[in-house]
């Protein structure tokens, strides 16, 4: 079997590399179909024994739905009872709370050495510490039952059932271990036996990945993942799109990725357009876990990582306080409240009812009763009263919170669009243009539109650009640019067609798949993971969620790749743990075969997400290689990657270990003067660093002195005394590349949030700390990022001298 799997491995692949179509090639079908033929054949039974199969396939079908249902219920009962695992608060929190105690100048310092000892006794290993899996109960009785006729009717073929089963050993669900092997055994069965594209896909994963026992072989997975992408599975369709893109397991080629795209973004739109009027809700935002814990490495590292998203005890208190506003009748706290639960947060889940509650009360104190704005209003107060009344037609069109009532809705856009409000004059436009409540009026509605696209509405923007395409095409395009700039979905959507349509051209490619790809990974309904592994994560099903989390990296999500390389990180870290504290710890790697594959895989996934962009993701690819985890140790790489992580993302960590690499001369000639270059920037970008980064200075300036005692080679330049000016060309190559990381956080959904219109968590955290502004210079980690030289600070210098000698081996 195996063997003949193999050869037709072969045959497959090289099938589908030599095709031209967009990945999906007449030949694959047909080899398909004669699959499931074949699989179908082993089923047919002779013509006097259809009675009795019939019957007792009836049996099974009963006994597997009663069985089933014990199961779903008993999953929805566990995780209710575990809930969101509340956040301990975490030390920089405790920081902040005494912070104000110590003189400001200071302050860095306190923080640095607090940092330094923490670290050195491995206490601040947060991210670790924080990731505790959750504790496996015994199950009742009559789960144990249920799983035991699962099995029973799996090992007789019944699908349902297998599927059931597999799904199981690979997530652990039920209370059970999860067992790879057996999971990757009952998905092969049901791939054979029916075909199943989920089955098919998992497949794939699994050959992509080596997980388990699977030897890691792209040929297999290319194999499977095509075949579930040739029967519309989309996450096969993502992630072969998105292997064909990068070239990762497969050659590149932006046709089969355009092909494959496409397809998923065609289903994402028309899912997107089946919800109520002006379509579904985007996706929630997708979090990299790093950011719950300050960072990948728990502290801010440079411009580009990320501030410390809020916690809930934060959050609470800020909603508490805003809720009291809000009682008191500020107007502007109640349209902040419509906002966050109109939209949700994670800490605060949608809630239309309320939202509308809080509308109406804007609404009584700022209208008529006729609907009218009342006299004397300030420019303040009139918008918020459009920005209202839009709102409550919007609720009422879409039925949010209320049932669908569109003579509501048309009364109340009516006032919004008269007042000038886009986003109630793109919905008026709307229901003029389907006729809704109103007989359709094209002129009109494209009047709306303009109107709402020259107040900058993205949705009207793209609204108006379809309704004159025809008739002005220039026009039309430059509106969905405009709306595509600010993460529309739609726009993206129409340009992409449009590329698509064009005549052949490597840029027309290029162009056509960054905006279907877009499209499929923002209007993700369909097919994202990652909600699930959120979910699990949050549950403290570690295991699950990582192997979650590695799919969307497989699909080419940067936050996957990012979040699958920290679990797995989690994991090694735990495993290597508990195998110091037990003996018989040789079989402890649930998800890899051996320690090695492990650890390969999460330099893997480190490597993508520094391609995405992710932060901190390059560092830690330096550190794979200057550790040799997962690889041969290499300081050549990993200077390479400090300095693509110190140049590209101005990470004051990297830059501090690259000046330490040329300190020592290690993976680097030596160089004090590019050593002292590197750390000095790095006090500039790393302000929490600044203890470490002047100890390292001090010990740098000693070795120079004794390297030149000794008459060694310490370079020409004079190291303490003239910094060297900035010269004009690399000031200009900064400020590029803080314009290409402005404009490139395409995997960060925050800003997405906020194109669209509304508070992302970022926006949360800032409110928090306007909160607090009594004492903000304490808890601003950035704010205070004062110019300090070296020898402003030559006390500590001398003053940590010997310390640093100690403890500064290690980061
Ligand atoms: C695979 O089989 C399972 C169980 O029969 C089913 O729920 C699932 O939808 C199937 N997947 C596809 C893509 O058909």
């Amino acid at each position: 079997m195996h063997c003949n799997w193999g050869l037709l491995a072969w045959l497959l692949a090289s099938n589908v590399i030599a095709s031209e179509t967009n990945g999906v090639d007449t030949t694959d079908i047909q080899l398909v179909s004669s699959l499931n033929e074949n699989s179908l054949a082993h089923l047919q039974t002779d013509e006097e024994s259809i009675d009795h199969y019939d019957v007792k396939r009836k049996e099974d079908q009963e006994s597997f739905e009663h069985a089933a249902h014990i199961l779903r219920q008993f999953q929805a009962l566990s995780a209710k009872k575990t809930g969101s695992k509340s956040k301990n608060s975490s030390p920089i929190r405790t920081y902040r709370d005494i912070a104000t105690l110590i003189p400001k100048a200071v302050r860095p310092y306190v923080k640095g050495m607090a940092q330094l000892v923490a670290r050195t006794f491995g206490l601040t290993d947060r991210v670790g510490e924080k990731y505790i899996n959750k504790p496996r109960r015994s199950q009742p009785q009559e789960v144990q039952q249920a799983i035991r006729t699962i099995k029973t009717l799996a090992i007789a073929g019944h699908e349902d059932a297998l599927f059931m089963l597999a799904e199981m050993e690979m997530y652990g669900k039920y209370m059970t271990k999860i067992d790879l092997d057996s999971a990757f055994e009952h998905y092969r069965q049901l791939a054979d036996i029916s075909g199943n594209a989920t089955a098919q896909y998992m497949l794939g994963f699994f050959y992509a990945t080596g997980l388990g026992s699977v030897e890691q072989q792209n040929s297999m997975a290319l194999l499977y993942t095509t075949l579930a992408a040739i029967q519309g599975h989309h996450p096969a369709e993502v992630t072969l799109a998105s292997k064909h893109l990068t070239g990762i397991g497969v050659p590149m080629s932006c046709e089969k990725a355009l092909g494959y795209y496409q397809s998923v973004a065609r289903s994402a739109i028309l899912y997107f357009q089946s919800g109520p009027i002006l379509g579904h809700h985007i996706p929630d935002q997708r979090l990299r876990l790093s950011d719950d814990n300050g960072g990948t490495y728990g502290v801010r590292t440079g411009p580009f990582s990320l501030h410390k998203l809020i916690d809930k005890s934060s959050f609470d208190e800020l909603l508490l306080y805003h809720m009291q506003d809000a009682q008191k009748g500020h107007l502007k706290t109640c349209m902040t409240l419509v906002d966050l639960f109109y939209h949700g947060h994670r800490f605060a889940p949608r809630n239309y009812p309320l939202a509308l509650e809080y509308l109406q009360q804007v609404l009584k104190q700022l209208m008529t009763d006729h609907g009218t704005p009342r006299k004397g209003l300030s420019q303040a107060e009139t918008s918020i009263a459009a920005q209202a009344a839009g709102m409550y037609g919007i609720m009422h069109l879409r039925g949010e919170g209320t049932p669908v009532n569109t003579a509501t809705a048309l009364k109340w856009l009516n006032t919004g669009a008269k007042m000038g409000h886009g986003v109630s004059c793109n919905a008026l436009g709307v229901m003029y243009r389907d006729g809704i409540e109103v007989p359709a009026n094209q002129e009109r509605a494209i009047e709306l539109f303009k109107l709402a696209a020259d107040r900058g509405h993205h949705g009207g923007q793209v609204n108006f650009a379809l309704a004159v395409m025809d008739i002005m095409p220039e026009i039309a395009r430059e509106n969905l640019k405009k709306a595509a700039d600010n993460g529309h979905i739609l726009a993206h959507f129409y340009l992409a067609e449009l590329y698509a349509g064009l005549a052949a051209g490597e840029s027309r490619c290029q162009m056509a798949v960054a905006s279907y790809k877009y499209v499929s990974e923002y209007g993700d309904w369909l097919h994202s993971p990652i909600p699930s592994a959120y979910a699990d994560f949050q549950q403290g099903e570690l295991d699950a969620a990582a192997l979650k989390y590695m799919q969307a990296a497989e699909m080419g999500y940067g936050v996957g790749q990012l979040n699958a390389a920290l679990l797995l990180e989690a994991a090694a870290k735990r495993i290597d743990a508990a195998g110091k504290k037990s003996t018989t710890s040789t079989e402890m790697w649930s998800l890899f075969k051996t320690r090695k594959a492990h650890l390969r895989q999460t330099l893997a996934y480190w490597t993508r997400a520094a391609n995405s962009n992710m932060p901190d993701a390059r560092v830690k690819q330096g550190d794979h290689y200057y550790y040799g985890v997962g690889v041969e140790q290499d300081a050549e790489r990993a200077a390479a990657a400090y300095v693509v992580a110190s140049e590209a993302d101005a990470n004051g960590l990297a830059m501090w270990n690259l000046g330490w690499m040329y300190e020592n001369g290690i993976g680097v000639k030596r160089d004090f003067y590019l050593a002292k270059r590197w750390f000095d920037k790095s006090i500039e970008v790393n302000e929490g660093g600044k203890l470490a980064n002047h100890l390292s200075l001090a010990r740098l300036c000693i070795k120079y002195l004794w390297a030149w005692l000794r008459g060694e080679d310490v370079g020409e330049s004079p190291l303490f005394f003239a910094p060297r000016p900035v010269t004009a060309e690399e000031e200009k190559m900064a400020q590029a590349k803080a314009k290409r990381h402005g404009t490139q956080d395409a995997g960060n959904a925050d800003a997405q949030k906020q194109r669209a219109g509304h508070l992302g968590d970022d926006d949360w955290e800032r409110r928090a700390k306007a909160l607090d502004a009594d004492d903000a210079d304490v808890n601003d980690e950035d704010a205070d990022q004062d110019d300090e030289s070296l020898s402003g600070n030559l006390f500590f210098v001398i003053l940590f001298l010997a310390a640093g000698w100690m403890f500064l081996p290690m980061r």
